[in-house]
């Protein structure tokens, strides 16, 4: 580490959270304060109130209870109206925050994460693995796309506020900023089975320059894309998907965010949640127009494979005559 990261790591004080270190945490911040704030207050004024009225009204006090009030609408309008404003007011503000983290900005760097027992296998795009370690540049948009591969996991970096889980049979994503530099933890934050809580480890904000240098020094293989297009060439899919098959399969080309309209007249948008389901559970969402011949690869493919698929796909399926020599 530099002399101005060990800097930024060593901050001073004492924090009642570890200090935010990326986009989402100054926003999950304010509103946990807020939160904290609101219960905080309105466990104070209960509070409060019942221990006024036990002592004002206890056995034998001479307080006025000649004319008691039974029911006042207004008040119980009023109490009714103002939680439910407030609940709504709450629940628009977290909602808005969670839309915030799962809008992928534009030109993210995305890095393939797959959660297993007992650990995390992070890929770059350039095809640089990372075990139970991430290294990210400061300032750049990150989106992480996670897959299981056998439990319920949740990758969690309490510094970022982030915490997602990671689940068998689907893709989940979650994008964020690094806005401090320094290592911070990763945990998993889901019980996994015996050796849940040894799977941890380290995400590493560098400065940019720093960053391309380490993303491009030591092994790496071919990038996410090239490997997603070897597998469309080797495990079969260019048989039918490729552009001089005569079966009748839809093209891959373009796909990618599409609108893709099903036989059963139902319309989808090919995300990675899609063409992931397209390949395993082919016939779970045929698409108009095609017999559904697919076979299914559940089992043939493993999850780095199939999201290096998806990478060639999100990239526009391009044919890469240069992947063999890559590979
Ligand atoms: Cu993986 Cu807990």
């Amino acid at each position: 580490m530099t002399d101005a990261t060990q800097a930024a790591v060593a901050a001073p004080g004492w924090h009642l959270l570890s200090q935010g270190a990326s986009s989402a945490a100054a926003r999950t911040d304010t509103l946990f304060l807020a939160m904290v704030l609101l219960c905080g207050g309105m466990a104070l004024l209960i509070g409060g109130l019942l221990l006024f009225l036990c002592i004002r009204y206890r056995e034998g006090s001479k307080a006025d209870r000649s004319s008691p009030s039974n029911d006042s609408h207004p008040l119980e309008i009023a109490w009714t109206v103002a939680p439910v404003l407030v609940f709504i007011g709450v629940f628009w503000w977290a909602a808005h925050d969670w839309w915030i983290e799962r809008t992928v900005p534009d030109g993210a760097m995305v890095v393939q994460v797959v959660g297993k027992q007992w650990m995390w296998h992070l890929q770059h795009a350039n095809g640089r693995r990372e075990i139970n370690a991430l290294h990210v540049p400061l300032g750049r948009p990150v989106v992480l796309t996670m897959a299981s591969q056998d439990a319920i996991h949740s990758f969690f970096v309490p510094a970022f506020r982030l915490k997602q889980d990671v689940v068998p049979g689907r893709i989940t994503r979650f994008s964020f900023t690094a806005t401090r530099l320094g290592e911070f933890h990763i945990f998993c934050a889901e019980y996994c089975g015996s050796e849940h809580s040894a799977m941890v480890g380290t995400l590493t904000v560098m400065p940019p320059a720093a960053f391309s240098r380490w993303l491009e020094a030591g092994p790496h293989e071919p990038g996410v894309v090239q490997q997603g297009f070897a597998l469309f060439r080797d495990a079969g899919c260019s048989g039918c998907h490729g552009a001089a098959s005569t079966v009748p399969a839809p093209p891959l080309g373009g796909l990618y965010g599409s609108t893709v309209r099903l036989a059963d007249g139902r319309t989808l948008r090919a995300d990675d949640d899609y063409l992931r389901d397209a390949i395993v559970l082919p016939r779970k969402d045929v698409v108009a127009g095609y017999p559904p011949v697919m076979p299914s690869y559940a089992g043939r493919l493993d999850e780095s494979q199939l999201q290096a698929l998806i990478a060639w796909m999100r990239a526009g399926a391009p044919s890469l005559p240069d992947a063999e020599d890559l590979r």
